[in-house]
């Protein structure tokens, strides 16, 4: 089958990370057509991916947009859309994997005569989205959509409660390589003594630097730890949260912990670093979709704390393969990293079960194997 994956972004966060696991077993006959330039071109490309950026044009469908702004955006689209319609010939299927991507895909699979696939990655509710995006996303899905993907249980209700057709939508979490995601002791000691780490025990934070990330959460609940707690904050504000990085340096001079919080900006050695650290924190404080980190460092046999709302609830189960607290409380998160420290052997067995179930439930053969059923389903 040939699919035509679309992706408007330039930059790898977690839906163009799960989309190269996705496309990798049909790279021979697929195209991931790009609308802007940057670093996740290159992933695409180092995984022999074909990959063509479609347009540089700025599409100005802002995350909280109103009807006449989202109208103005699309007039200026048309130029895309027919180079989309035009390539999607060529192609079975066309693979919205962003909003973006679904506005100019729909109107695409519509002059082209192509199924089309949107990957939800997002919860569309009013916490993420304008009301304007998200009807404009439903309705679309709803009319151009042969199969809405949802990357957790979550993300399906949330799209149902907006008005979303329920019969077109099935969940598939995010696959992962579980090989990529062991490393060795020698590795980590060596990473914890570059780090400054050594004598530590290390909380991670392995998110985009965003305020729906929740930094500023785990920055609080370091100052409520003992001293040898440290944290260390792994990514970039990727679309350009610039003001929110200025606040949790703010945040951390005031709090004096210049020396317990560092900030190692996007790395790609992810597996490593979460190996480097005692535990891991997701601290979201709006609903996670899904939640890559998450799984990440559940299959690096870390226990993780997460923010217990949206994908994460389907992934942790508190106190048997990790640990979940209330969103945005600070002091609750502070209690489970003090825990962590006090009862490592707990925290180890927890680690453990972690890396089994998680090694099981996202085993990225098996989620290929039924994304390329469903995708199977539509081009018939
Ligand atoms: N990530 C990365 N380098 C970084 C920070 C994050 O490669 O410096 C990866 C991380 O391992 C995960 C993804 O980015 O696979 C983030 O996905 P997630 O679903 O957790 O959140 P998103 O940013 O997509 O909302
Ligand atoms: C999105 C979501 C994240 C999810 C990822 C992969 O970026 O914000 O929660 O894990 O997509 O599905």
């Amino acid at each position: 089958m040939k699919i035509l994956f679309l992706d408007q972004s330039g930059k790898p966060g977690g839906a163009e990370l799960c989309l190269i696991d996705i496309a990798k077993p049909y790279r021979d006959r697929a195209l991931v057509g790009l609308f802007a330039d940057g670093s996740f071109k290159t992933l695409l490309q180092q995984n022999h991916i074909p990959v063509e950026v479609l347009t540089t044009q700025k599409i100005q469908v802002r995350k909280q947009s109103n009807f006449f702004q989202a109208f103005g955006s699309l007039t200026q689209l048309a130029p895309l859309i027919f180079k989309v319609a035009e390539t999607a010939k060529k192609y079975d299927i066309i693979y919205a994997n962003t909003q973006k991507a679904l506005v100019i895909g729909a109107v695409a699979s519509f002059l082209a005569r192509r199924p089309l696939v949107y990957h939800l990655h997002d919860i569309l509710s009013s916490e993420h989205f304008s009301q304007t995006n998200l009807r404009v996303a439903v309705n679309l899905a709803n009319r151009f959509a042969t199969l809405v993907i949802a990357n957790s249980q979550a993300s399906k209700t949330a799209f149902v409660q907006a008005g979303g057709k329920a019969e077109i939508t099935q969940v598939v979490y995010n696959g992962f390589d579980g090989k990529l995601y062991q490393t060795s002791p020698a590795e980590t000691q060596k990473l914890r003594q570059q780090l400054g780490v050594e004598k530590k025990f290390v909380v991670g934070q392995f998110s985009r630097l965003s305020p729906w990330k929740g930094q500023h959460i785990l920055i609080d609940a370091i100052a409520q730890c003992p001293p040898e707690v440290t944290a260390i904050l792994v990514g970039d504000a990727l679309f350009g949260e610039q003001d929110y990085v200025k606040q949790l340096h703010q945040q951390i001079t005031q709090l004096g912990l210049e020396k317990r919080v560092k900030f190692l900006g996007f790395r790609n050695d992810i597996p490593q670093l979460m190996a480097a650290c005692d535990l891991v924190a997701h601290t979201s404080i709006a609903p996670e979709p899904f939640g890559r980190v998450i799984v990440e460092a559940m299959l690096c046999e870390k226990a993780v704390v997460a923010a217990k709302a949206g994908g994460a609830t389907e992934l942790v189960e508190h106190g048997i393969n990790g640990f979940l607290t209330t969103p945005g409380e600070s002091q609750e998160l502070a209690e489970i990293i003090n825990t962590c420290l006090q009862d490592q052997q707990t925290t180890a067995t927890i680690a453990s079960h972690a890396r089994t179930t998680a090694s099981q439930r996202f085993d990225v053969a098996h989620i290929n194997q039924q994304i390329a059923e469903l995708l199977l389903s539509c081009a018939k």
